[in-house]
């Protein structure tokens, strides 16, 4: 049973955001740096001394909370849209619960303190909404390489003199599992493989980063990465690639609301499957200078998906589809292989107007007509946008609560969105 922490006692502010639905998008729309790319970036300055320059770090709350955790290490680190970190002086190894609990991806510490400090004890992260979230194949992949690993009081807490190249599998290809071997292999005696290794686009710009640090990396975007480790690596000019599941979260708003909307700055390579299953719905995709013009025609062909590790369809953008299929012509089957419990927007998508049966992992959306606004509350990130989508399209008002889980990866969304022609507002709580 989930137990929802009274978020307000813990001063998060309750913002509203309010969608009179039914405005077609037309328009511009600057994509952000992503999320997933700047979180393992960031901790990937813990490898060195002097001063780090990143460029293009989204203004998110998560990226706030990976700040105020590199800095409780004693790095110094300061900056916005470019954020310079100098962990010389590192003073402590510890990552504490308070931080830890507000974003999983703190774990993605755990290997450069351990290769940078020889020690490190970093809070398990915990189950989220969507899903157990265990890292164990972070802590294995780190005994193989020779480190001490206990679990006590809810702490991973990791030693080793030095660590030794190792060869490691993933038994499931995880994303920040590969993220945090890769970096704590760079420093380690020997080489070390990772095999069924994580291939999306974070991943490869992590491994760039790390190679202009002088790492020394192939592989990287394959399921087998190889890491000839150094003893020393080196300060980093870098720049965060765009965002690629905002990218996809503003195409379905344009296909939802049968729009026309221009995405500056993404990258269309990594949203290949995307694109594919946009097209089959109907809508027009194409290349524009600088990133892609995505054009919805009102009718919406309902289709099937299947999310899968990249370059299959990304998990990330599950939620999204869907709420573009609850008004697709026909029955659509989303079935959701990577995490056990990404379907908690159904129920508010249902409350929606939505016709949604679960049956296990897959989940039989029937086209209707219209959605209608209603006030619904966001569970996760993704589940979020997802409802903004559909609020978007809904006849009436929707009225979304507990904001602060689109605020962990979504910049200014209602801004970018009433640009765009949205009649969206957030209101203070
Ligand atoms: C990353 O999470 C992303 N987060 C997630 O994005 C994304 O949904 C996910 O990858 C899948 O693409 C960041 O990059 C910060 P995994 P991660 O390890 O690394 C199981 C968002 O919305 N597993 O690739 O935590 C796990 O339970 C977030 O931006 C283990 O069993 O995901 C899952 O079923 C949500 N043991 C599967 O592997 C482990 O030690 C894939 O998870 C690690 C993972």
């Amino acid at each position: 049973m989930t137990v929802w922490l009274r978020p307000e006692r813990n001063n998060i502010p309750m913002d509203k955001i309010i969608i009179q639905g039914g405005q077609r998008l037309c328009g511009e729309v600057q994509i952000s740096g992503a999320k997933n790319a700047a979180l393992p970036i960031l901790c990937s300055a813990l490898l060195t001394e002097g001063w780090n320059t990143y460029h293009n770090i989204p203004d998110l709350m998560d990226i706030r909370t990976a700040k105020k955790l590199i800095g409780s290490f004693g790095a110094e680190i300061s900056g916005e849209a470019s954020v310079r970190v100098n962990a010389a002086n590192m003073t402590h190894a510890e990552a504490s619960y308070e931080l830890v609990k507000t974003m999983r991806a703190s774990i993605l510490v755990l290997g450069p303190l351990v290769a940078r400090m020889g020690v490190a004890r970093v809070s398990l992260p915990g189950g989220c909404a969507i899903g157990a979230r265990p890292v164990n194949l972070h802590i294995k992949a780190l005994q193989d390489m020779g480190a001490d690993v206990e679990l006590k009081d809810g702490y991973v807490e990791a030693r080793a003199k030095r660590l030794k190249g190792a060869n490691i599998y993933f038994d499931i290809s995880t994303v920040t599992g590969t993220e945090n071997i890769m970096m704590a292999a760079c420093l380690a005696k020997g080489t070390t493989i990772l095999r069924n290794a994580a291939r999306e686009p974070e991943v490869v710009n992590l491994a760039d980063v790390l190679m202009d640090m002088g790492a020394k990396i192939t592989g990287a975007g394959t399921d087998v990465i190889t890491v000839e480790g150094v003893d020393r690596l080196y300060p980093v000019e870098a720049t965060i690639i765009p965002d690629r599941i905002e990218a996809g979260t503003f195409m379905i708003a344009a296909g939802i609301t049968g729009g026309d909307v221009r995405l500056k700055g993404c990258n269309p390579l990594h949203l290949e499957a995307l694109i594919s299953k946009l097209r089959d719905t109907g809508m027009d995709i194409m290349p524009i200078e600088g990133g892609l013009r995505a054009i919805g025609h009102g009718k919406i062909r309902s289709i099937d998906v299947k999310t899968q590790p990249y370059p299959g369809f990304a998990t990330d953008l599950q939620a999204q589809m869907m709420a573009l299929m609850t008004v697709g012509n026909g029955l659509s089957v989303i079935t959701e292989t990577i995490f056990e419990n990404r379907f908690m927007h159904v129920s508010e998508l249902t409350r929606m107007g939505a016709d949604i049966v679960i049956q296990g992992h897959s989940a039989m959306v029937k086209g209707i007509s219209k959605l209608r606004g209603a006030p619904v509350m966001a569970t996760d990130l993704r589940a979020s946008a997802s409802l903004i989508l559909a609020g978007l399209a809904a006849k009436g008002k929707t009225e979304l609560s507990r904001v602060y889980h689109i605020d962990r990866g979504y910049q200014t969304i209602e801004k970018k969105l009433s640009a765009l022609g949205a009649d969206i507002k957030r209101v203070r709580a």
